[in-house]
């Protein structure tokens, strides 16, 4: 994962390298680095923990130059340390690299390397190509950097500079996220987009096997196999600055919550058509023949990605009645999943650069399936890969547990799954216009509940030093009980296990106790009394339960200690209302808990590693 920077221009180099960082922390935050070139030496600060850290040593010794490459970490090889803190460098300091991804044949290389005498300085796969680079040099960097780069296996992005080539920067990308910042009289690199914001909002996006080189007035694209010039689109960026910040929340994962209805209506935008009340992708190239082909759905993500999925099975498979299999990708992409030329594979990813989620992409069309990607970034690897896209327009989520993009996900499933059902015609008009009018309803409906969330904060305060919880239900329930617990495990480090509820009796009963916090969810009127004997059995072991269920079913009072009340809608599309109070009693678990929200231990927000 990791995040990279550069720049290239007439400013001091400093500043915005680490303002970049800032901005790129949620993908790693072990350690970070910047390397700045004065135009005769290069200078490098690295340390281990946050940018803070780094940013305390520069204000002991800060660095000058006009040029210059940073790094924030998210340890793959070698443990979080100084020394294993990119930029990394070669023995006489001439060159000084960053790299996110892994370098798989590292071990080989390095082996030579020690046996031609060079002295490492780290545990880390990076550091071989510093090395190498200086072994290519022969007078051009652009020339030894191509050469080396086809020596390595694996993924990555690289950006690289050289003591004796001050005009210039080289980045390349294979397999790992990288963009170019095009800017008046300086050019910039990023992993992503908020890096550079501030300075410009034209980018290049790289695709795999690109070299850019960089001058400050310059950038040219290159094939890295054959050296030919590419050509990319020149993609103007259209995000608010503030969509891209903190925007007065505490955390971004609050903000983010709080932006819901606002993705909500954005996901909308353009998709139904007020006229026919119809929905509509324009653009799709799923023809409608194409679509009465499909026998099979497979929907194959990670995370709360999957999750999204699960709930996307249902909605499909009721809707339609074509039979879907949801899978987690690191399962999928090794499991030989029996996708075949009538299958659809639907591949959900937030950031569309998760690497499981990208191979699943790559196994599914070399089976002959078509591919189709619900994600948040449209210029991303499987955006690019994919035959199709239903993009999520939720903006830049930053904050490591995903929650708007989560609901945006849901809705482009509903939208998905009614636009299928229509094409087949297997939904009548008052069905299908029904159905269209409650996801009109959805961003307004969340706003209230948002709005309406005070006693979710004093629950969360009273469960934030449980050892264990349990989220039941059955279900769309059950699949929203599973990205409950995801989302309060990641942040609050609380264990907690969902389950489906009919299922406890099966052997998870036996942990339950006098004590034990349940959280029930329980919005699905035909499972509702199935829901109230589950909810019975663990309040016969002692649970103190809180039911989340619709303002209609007041009468769970009864039944459960505490209540949390969503408004009704399709019970289809329950799951994007009821998800809501679960993110919040996890953000204020972990806030109760003093942890850093945004970036929970161990975890980064973009998984590009496998
Ligand atoms: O970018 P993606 O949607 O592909 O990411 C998938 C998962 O890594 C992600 O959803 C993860 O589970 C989140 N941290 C959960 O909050």
């Amino acid at each position: 994962m990791c995040g990279i920077i550069g720049y290239i221009g007439n400013r001091q180099a400093q500043s915005i390298l680490t303002n970049g960082l800032r901005k790129l922390e949620y993908r790693g935050y072990d350690s970070a680095g910047i390397a700045v070139s004065d135009g005769t030496s290069i200078a490098v600060r690295k340390a281990k923990g946050r940018i803070d850290v780094l940013e305390q040593q520069l204000e002991q010794s800060s660095v000058q130059g006009q040029l210059g490459i940073g790094h924030t970490r998210w340890a793959t090889h070698g443990r979080p340390s100084d020394e294993n803190s990119h930029p990394h460098f070669d023995q006489e300091g001439i060159f000084s690299i960053v790299h996110n991804g892994i370098i798989e044949n590292y071990l080989e290389l390095k082996q030579d390397l020690l046996e031609q005498g060079v002295s490492f300085t780290s545990e880390t796969d990076t550091e071989v190509i510093v090395h190498l680079l200086a072994r290519a040099y022969e007078g051009d960097l652009v020339t030894a950097v191509r050469t080396v780069v086809k020596q390595l296996r694996g993924a990555f992005a690289l950006a690289v500079m050289c003591e004796h080539e001050p005009d210039k920067l080289v980045a390349v990308r294979y397999a790992s996220p990288l963009i170019i910042g095009v800017g008046q009289g300086e050019n910039f690199i990023a992993s992503d987009i908020p890096a550079i914001l501030e300075h410009t909002r034209d980018v290049f996006v790289l695709d795999d096997g690109d070299m850019a080189i960089l001058t400050k007035d310059r950038v040219s694209l290159h094939s890295m196999e054959t050296d030919e010039p590419v050509v990319r689109e020149l993609v103007r960026i259209e995000w608010d600055k503030e969509q891209a910040e903190k925007d007065g929340y505490e955390h971004y994962m609050l903000k983010e919550i709080y932006e819901q209805p606002r993705a909500l209506r954005n996901t909308l935008v353009g998709r139904v058509d007020e006229r026919t009340q119809k929905v509509a992708f324009p653009g799709l190239n799923l023809t409608p023949q194409a679509i009465t082909g499909i026998d099979k759905i497979f929907i194959v993500a990670c995370g709360t990605a999957y999750h999204a999925g699960l709930v996307g099975k249902y909605v499909i498979e009721s809707l339609t009645q074509i039979p879907v299999e949801v899978d987690v990708a690191s399962e999928f992409r090794y499991r030989r999943p029996l996708v075949g030329k009538n299958s659809l594979t639907i591949v959900v990813s937030q950031s569309g650069e998760t690497a499981d989620t990208l191979a699943a992409l790559r196994e599914a069309k070399r089976r002959g399936s078509t591919v189709l990607a619900i994600t948040n970034v449209v210029g991303s690897s499987i955006a690019r890969e994919a035959d199709d896209v239903v993009a999520t327009i939720a903006g830049p989520e930053i904050a490591v547990a995903s929650t708007k993009a989560y609901t945006s996900q849901l809705l482009a499933f509903y939208l998905f799954a009614v636009y299928l059902a229509q094409e087949k015609l297997a939904l009548s008009e008052q069905e299908r216009k029904q159905l269209i009018q409650a996801l009109k309803q959805l961003p307004e409906q969340v706003e209230n509940i948002l709005d309406n969330a005070d006693h979710i904060r004093s629950f969360a305060e009273s469960i934030r030093h449980e050892k264990n919880l349990f989220f039941i239900g059955r279900g769309l329930d059950y699949a929203v009980a599973l990205e409950g617990s995801l989302k309060l495990k990641e942040i609050s480090y609380i264990h907690s296990e969902a389950y489906a509820a009919g299922e406890l009796k099966h052997g998870t009963l036996a942990l339950i106790e006098e004590g034990t916090q349940v959280i029930a969810l329980v919005t699905q009127a035909e499972l509702f009394e199935k829901m109230i004997s589950n909810i019975t059995e663990v309040k016969a072991r002692g649970a103190h339960v809180l039911g989340i269920t619709l303002e209609e079913n007041i009468e769970l009072h009864r039944s459960v200690d505490e209540v949390c009340l969503i408004p009704a809608t399709e019970p289809l599309f329950t799951p994007i209302l009821s998800v809501i109070p679960l993110q919040l009693i996890s953000y204020y678990t972990s806030l109760a808990l003093g942890n850093d929200v945004d970036r929970p231990r161990n975890l980064a927000k973009s998984v590009t590693v496998e």
